[in-house]
């Protein structure tokens, strides 16, 4: 049996017709800049994560790059992050001329750890970029209390996040604004790239409009020094199209999650592969299913040899990579994020994934552990 990573034949052959419907119609309109489906996708998108603004750009790395922009985060400034999360996380902040200064992880969750951000802050510190990694919320509550005293700004990575939840409260729905991402392989992915700012902010979302179209809110008259940055009109209506789905396909990502949990356990393996922690308050939406083990590297050889694709993210905290060698850090800065790359395996949990594929996949797991 093959089990890919992902199926996105598999999910377009169940929306086929009605996307091809909204993108001839976009064709018809001719209007692949700022045609109304812009619109419609930014306030179901505000809508979907308890927001009152949401802004369209180019990709969830510009999200956090126009988010971190916007709240006035440049030279000199330090943005305290995680060191263990995807490159465009800690490159919005460098982009702006800005400095990471990274935190290591809770190893159960993989998200930051709060209790080592108040010692990370410093007077150059300007803001906060927590990561919902994998599809569940960062601790946010001590992250807001930390903002809060020392009167920082928060921008929630939501990029592998939307639709989570942290008590009761929707992924990026938390900071001063939330970024997501839709990348073919995110829960809600386009046909290319694609992101998008959310913020309950009025004057945040004011500026991120105008960086996202070269500082300019009137055509030609430049109050800000912007970029290009415009989610393209193709990818609304595609993305609109898919949002309807969204909550069904979270659901089946969780029941996946929950149908390893038991398969995992009946075949006697939980001494030997950690499964993800769920938060008791929260609500995970599964992007990536984590398992975890210090044979991680020989385990992902033998899935791949039976046929089931499996991913490590990410195989090199951000501390370590060599465009932050001049930051300074060193291996045994941050033990947990360092460990948590050399042990974490994804496993296939894409809505589409079928109950003989996750037998087939746990069964497989069980001949490499007992042989
Ligand atoms: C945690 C995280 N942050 C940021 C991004 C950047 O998003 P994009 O690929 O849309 O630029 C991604 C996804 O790739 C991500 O997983």
């Amino acid at each position: 049996m093959q089990v890919p990573l992902i199926d996105l034949k598999a999910q377009y052959a169940q929306i086929k017709d009605e996307v091809k419907a909204v993108i001839a119609e976009v064709l018809e309109s001719q209007m692949f800049v700022w045609g109304r489906q812009i619109k419609e996708l930014e306030q179901q998108i505000a809508d979907y994560s308890q927001t009152k603004f949401g802004l369209g750009v180019a990709s969830g790395s510009d999200a956090l790059y126009l988010a971190l922009n916007a709240l006035g985060v440049g030279q000199g400034d330090e943005v305290i992050t995680s060191t263990y999360t995807f490159f465009a996380t800690a490159g919005a902040i460098s982009r702006l001329g800005a400095c990471p200064v990274f935190v290591d992880i809770d190893p159960l969750t993989y998200n930051i750890d709060p209790e080592l951000i108040a010692a990370a802050c410093t007077p150059h510190t300007k803001a906060i970029l927590p990561v919902h990694l994998y599809g569940q919320c960062a601790n946010m509550e001590p992250i807001l209390k930390i903002a809060q005293e020392l009167e920082l700004a928060i921008v929630e990575d939501a990029a592998q996040a939307i639709g989570a939840e942290y008590r009761g409260k929707r992924a990026g729905s938390m900071g001063d604004a939330g970024c997501f991402s839709f990348f073919p392989s995110k829960n809600l992915g386009g046909m290319g790239d694609g992101g998008m700012v959310v913020t309950n902010d009025e004057q945040l979302a004011e500026k991120v409009h105008m960086l996202r179209e070269h500082g300019s809110a009137d055509r030609y008259y430049h109050k800000l020094i912007g970029v290009n940055s415009r989610l393209d009109t193709i990818q609304a209506a595609v993305l609109l199209i898919k949002l309807d789905y969204l909550p069904g396909w979270e659901q089946m990502r969780r029941t996946n999650a929950q149908n390893y949990r038991e398969l995992f356990d009946d075949a006697d393996l939980l001494d030997d592969v950690q499964l993800p922690y769920e938060v008791e308050d929260g609500r995970h939406v599964y992007n990536q299913f984590i398992i975890r083990t210090n044979r991680r590297d020989d385990l992902r050889h033998f899935l791949k040899e039976a046929g089931i694709a499996t991913a490590v993210y990410y195989p090199l905290p951000l501390h370590l990579q060599d465009c932050y060698q001049g930051l300074g850090y060193a291996p045994g800065d941050f033990p947990e994020a360092e460990q948590a790359a050399q042990e974490t395996l994804a496993i296939p949990v894409y809505p589409e994934l079928t109950p003989p594929m996750q037998e087939y996949v746990v069964e497989r797991i069980g001949e490499f552990f007992k042989g």
